[in-house]
């Protein structure tokens, strides 16, 4: 499955979903088409691609099901509205912002699904520390790039170490193939930046050095341990 069809597949059969920053509207298409949801709330901060999605939708006949809002986040949302909240594609720090800015709406709807671009461990760690509980997560290669696509709802979890903000912890369990390649791509690129620093004397990078090998043999503990 692609980026976008992971993200479907997370979704739970049900009325009203609401896509967050819906740019060319392809998950609102996707959700009305295998009938996930009979409305979407398709929403973005800008105008451009907000129309985008208009006319897309449009010329698909399926915007008599959609309720297109310009504006931030979970702003446009009232309380209970939609089933299922989408936000995908935006950096991990915009999330974790939009989710912070409307948190009355985010802990209310039934379904929240986050798909961030960067700063995933940021990501998770806002959400563990922030009333957050990851209950799925599905990774997806898409060219060279891996996608975290997860499902959240309002809970606390404790985290035994914080490793598990840079490496997800569900994807361990399910022992994912593609979690097992993200982690040899993290680790071969650790060791890679440990040769390059190792050319230096300088104290500073003899401290970065001794994180990436304590990083890189705590990710190894915790594969060993949940195998
Ligand atoms: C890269 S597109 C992602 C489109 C689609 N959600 C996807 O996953 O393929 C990001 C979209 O988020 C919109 N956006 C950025 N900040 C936003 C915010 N605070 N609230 C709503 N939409 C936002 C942008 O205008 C852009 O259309």
């Amino acid at each position: 499955m692609n980026r976008l069809e992971t993200i479907k597949s997370m979704v739970t059969k049900c009325h009203t979903v609401a896509d967050i920053g819906t740019d060319h509207g392809y998950v609102a298409e996707m959700l009305l088409n295998d009938n996930i949801a009979e409305k979407i709330i398709a929403t973005d901060l800008n105008k451009g691609p907000l129309n985008r999605a208009i006319e897309y939708l449009t010329s698909k006949n399926l915007s008599d099901k959609c309720d297109f809002r310009l504006g931030s986040g979970l702003t446009v949302l009232e309380k209970n509205e939609a089933d299922a909240i989408i936000i995908a594609g935006m950096g991990g720090d915009l999330i974790s912002d939009i989710l912070h800015t409307s948190k009355n709406i985010a802990i209310t709807t039934k379904q929240l699904i986050i798909q961030p671009m960067t700063a995933i461990d940021k990501l998770r760690k806002y959400l563990y520390n922030n009333g957050y509980k990851i209950i799925d997560e599905s990774i997806v290669k898409e060219f060279h790039h891996y996608y975290f696509i997860m499902n959240i709802e309002p809970g606390y979890e404790v985290i035994e170490d914080e490793i598990y903000y840079e490496i997800s912890k569900h994807l361990i369990l399910k022992k994912d193939p593609i979690m097992y390649k993200y982690i040899d791509k993290i680790i071969d690129t650790n060791n890679k930046i440990i040769q390059s620093l190792e050319k230096s004397d300088n104290l500073k990078y003899k401290i970065k050095i001794n994180d990436l090998i304590n990083k890189n043999n705590k990710i190894m503990e915790i594969l060993k341990y949940e195998a």
